[in-house]
């Protein structure tokens, strides 16, 4: 028996998304159908509703989400119902190239529910990032769930779905960032602070938060920035160098995705230290650099995408450490909401007044 619920649906382009009746199946083959329990408003769905990613509309918006397994489908083992879960993007093959070579996280052959979830004129709907949560039940692939501590509230594990991840994972999986390094992070929305509390947590000894807004940079603090700069007044690179005695940061995280800051990021790295790339950049956008400054300084350059993470491995792991207190989650969720009020919450994340507004289901 399919289900109807309410959820967010983009149906055209640029169009203000609105509550619709969602129909739901019950999860085929290795399918499960998820209670949706909370579910942070991020960039990416702005960037569906504006038609930036594609233009399968009408989207089923929502992809930051943790819930509770209601049914899981034929051949399913790893969920049961009643499981506590954090969704991923897609359940990685496990056979590809990549996954072969131990990088599932790049896994070219990606799974999402065989199943389309519809409109009630059967309308089929793309999920975000297939996964689509701002409803109250969504179906998903069985390999996007993760089982985690339920002790943990919804709110704080959906952020491990997306943002949060992506910045923690590109402190600690991608730059490697370890007791004792120097760190900067550019951009200090919620990708950028949870870069910046990933290198307090793998025990950073610096770590310094660039931002143009001081609002920000004051938050930047409650998670670990030990110093900040407002790059609107002074010169980052140079502070940098600075507070590092002359030599520039072992780690730099790039989270805004601007040609400027990528080319700060570049410069304010130490000798051989790395830069990590998350900021998401335009098709248009380049950068010019020196090849010396790239040879002489060498080190590496890397992109993170996801973080670089492995669900199964860190999604457990970054709960329990939320539950002893030692990775503050609470502290992204600027504010709880309902489904009736994701458009809001566009406008306030545009206006850079909250770092994540959280549904509540
Ligand atoms: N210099 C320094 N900081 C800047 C600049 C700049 N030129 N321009 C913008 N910022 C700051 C903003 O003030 C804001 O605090 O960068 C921060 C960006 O944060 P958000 O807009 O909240 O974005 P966030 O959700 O953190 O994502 C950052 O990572 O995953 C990607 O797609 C995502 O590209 C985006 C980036
Ligand atoms: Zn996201
Ligand atoms: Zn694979």
């Amino acid at each position: 028996m399919p289900h109807e619920v309410r959820g967010v649906v983009a149906r055209s382009k640029g169009a203000q998304v609105a509550i619709e009746t969602v129909v739901v199946p019950d999860p085929g083959p290795g399918e499960a159908l998820v209670q949706v329990q909370s579910c942070g408003v991020c960039h990416t769905d702005l960037h569906y509703r504006e038609g930036g990613i594609n233009d399968e509309f009408p989207f089923l918006l929502g992809h930051e989400a943790a819930g509770v397994v209601e049914a899981v489908g034929e051949g399913v083992t790893d969920v049961a119902p009643g499981d506590f879960v954090i969704l991923n993007w897609r359940a990685v093959c496990g056979q590809c190239r990549a996954c072969l070579r131990g990088r599932p996280w790049y896994c070219f052959a990606t799974h999402n529910a065989a199943q389309k979830m519809t409109l009630t004129d059967g309308t089929e709907l793309s999920p975000a990032l297939g996964i689509g949560a701002f409803a109250e039940k969504t179906l998903v692939h069985a390999g996007q769930c993760t089982k985690v501590n339920p002790a943990a509230s919804p709110a704080a594990a959906g952020l491990l779905g997306c943002g949060v991840m992506a910045g923690l994972g590109a402190a600690i999986n991608t730059g490697g960032v370890t007791r004792g390094d120097s760190v900067a992070v550019f951009g200090c929305g919620g990708v950028g602070d949870a870069a910046i509390a990933g290198a307090r947590l793998a025990g950073a000894a610096k770590i310094i938060a660039v931002d143009i807004d001081d609002r920000k940079l004051e938050w930047a603090r409650g998670f670990g920035a030990t110093d900040t700069v407002n790059s609107r007044e002074t010169d980052p690179v140079e502070a940098i160098r600075e507070l590092t005695g002359g030599h520039g940061a072992d780690v730099v995280v790039e989270a805004i995705g601007r040609p400027e800051t990528y080319e700060q990021a570049f410069y304010a790295r130490d000798l051989a230290g790395t830069v990590v790339l998350v900021g998401v950049p335009t098709p248009d956008m380049k950068i010019e650099l020196p090849l010396l400054e790239v040879f002489g300084r060498g080190g590496s350059l890397k992109s993170s995408w996801y973080g670089d993470c492995l669900p199964s491995r860190d999604f457990p792991m970054l709960v329990d450490l939320y539950l002893q207190g030692r990775l503050d989650l609470d502290g992204f969720v600027s504010e709880t909401i309902g489904l009736d009020e994701v458009e809001e919450a566009f406008g306030k994340m545009e206006r850079g007044e909250v770092l994540r507004s959280v549904v509540n289901l």
